[in-house]
């Protein structure tokens, strides 16, 4: 069994929920067919995160739709919420619960809030899942304003949501928030409405082109789609806001940009609890996640042998003159 080879460093409890391996695969890459979903159950992935589905199965938008730049180590994609549609995915759940002890972690991105709460109260329902993570800032979706960025009615929306509770704690998936001040407002309104956990970022939106002939990266909306990879200090900067807001409240998962060891050791020092890879494992595979679990161990032993736990990093930003 993969699991008993895991370091005890790294066992964290996120909401409730015990991970033996903090550092687990971001919805969207190689995480929407039952295979992929296998795939990240076999290999040394801290949880299985699938991808955030909708009401009905959805094939996405026109192919082109994920570029990577590899000297700027950054991806665009406009998927357009291709996946199985949720009820797949409640199968899926139920076959790889019995096979596997991980977390199962649900992503749910419906196309309006009534979708939302009719796959919200199906996963409760059924009981398996670990977490639901609500995608409420799925940038892919022609003409409709991620409901994180609607702060009148966010509060109204986590409401209806957290509502809908039984046994599996739910935590929202949130965009960037470039403003501090609203950054700070978004905070207030999670604790209000007593999220379980955030996972902080999702994608930025941008583009890539060629510079010889102009043509853009992917084809959906003249090239425009959610940028990941080189924004670590982006989603990073996010994940410190939120930390110091809550004052260890909520749980933080932080996802963006990761590559290595020490992005890990970053984010777990601006206050996360655990993280998430999106480009670096669609470029590189499950083998990642063993890397990873070797690089934070040899950091550990080089800089801090004294630590016990990957915990003894969380919440240590530390003044430069100091
Ligand atoms: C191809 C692709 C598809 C994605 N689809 C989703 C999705 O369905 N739901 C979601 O919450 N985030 C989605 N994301 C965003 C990632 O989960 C992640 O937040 C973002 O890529 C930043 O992480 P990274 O820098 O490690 O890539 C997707 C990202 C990529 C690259």
């Amino acid at each position: 069994m993969l699991s008993t080879a895991i370091n005890p460093f790294f066992k964290v409890v996120i909401a409730g929920v015990e991970f033996s391996f903090p550092i687990f695969n971001a919805s969207g890459p190689l995480c929407t067919s039952e295979e992929e979903l296998h795939n990240l159950a076999e290999s040394k992935s801290g949880a299985i995160v699938t991808k955030s589905c909708t009401l009905n199965y959805r094939q996405g938008n026109a192919l082109p739709r994920y570029s990577y730049n590899e000297n700027g180590f950054f991806s665009v994609n406009s998927t357009g919420l291709a996946n199985l549609g949720w009820l797949e995915y409640l199968d899926i759940v139920e076959r790889l619960s019995s096979t596997t002890d991980k977390p199962i972690i649900v992503s749910i991105a419906g196309m309006n809030m009534a979708d939302n709460l009719t796959i919200i109260r199906g996963f409760q329902e059924q009981g398996l899942a670990s977490l639901l993570e609500i995608n409420l800032s799925c940038p892919n979706i022609a003409g409709k304003m991620e409901v994180a960025f609607e702060l009148d009615t966010l509060p109204e929306s986590l409401e209806q949501i957290m509502a809908l509770k039984k046994t599996i704690p739910m935590g929202i998936k949130l965009p960037y928030y470039p403003s501090r001040l609203m950054l700070e407002r978004v905070a207030r309104i999670l604790e209000a409405a007593q999220v379980d956990f955030i996972s902080t970022t999702n994608s930025l939106t941008g583009l890539d082109l060629n510079p010889i002939d102009g043509k853009s990266s992917i084809k959906p909306n003249n090239g425009i789609g959610g940028c990941g990879g080189n924004i670590l200090p982006f989603a990073l900067g996010q994940v410190a806001q939120f930390s110091q807001h809550f004052g260890g409240k909520i749980p933080i998962i932080g996802v963006g940009g990761i590559r290595n060891g020490e992005d890990v050791i970053r984010y777990f020092r601006a206050g996360a609890s655990g993280v998430q890879l999106g480009t670096h494992f669609m470029e590189n595979g499950p083998g990642v996640f063993e890397d990873l679990h070797q690089q934070v161990l040899d950091f550990r032993d080089l800089h801090h042998p004294q630590y016990k736990s990957i915990l003894n990093y969380q919440n240590t930003i530390s003044d430069p003159a100091e």
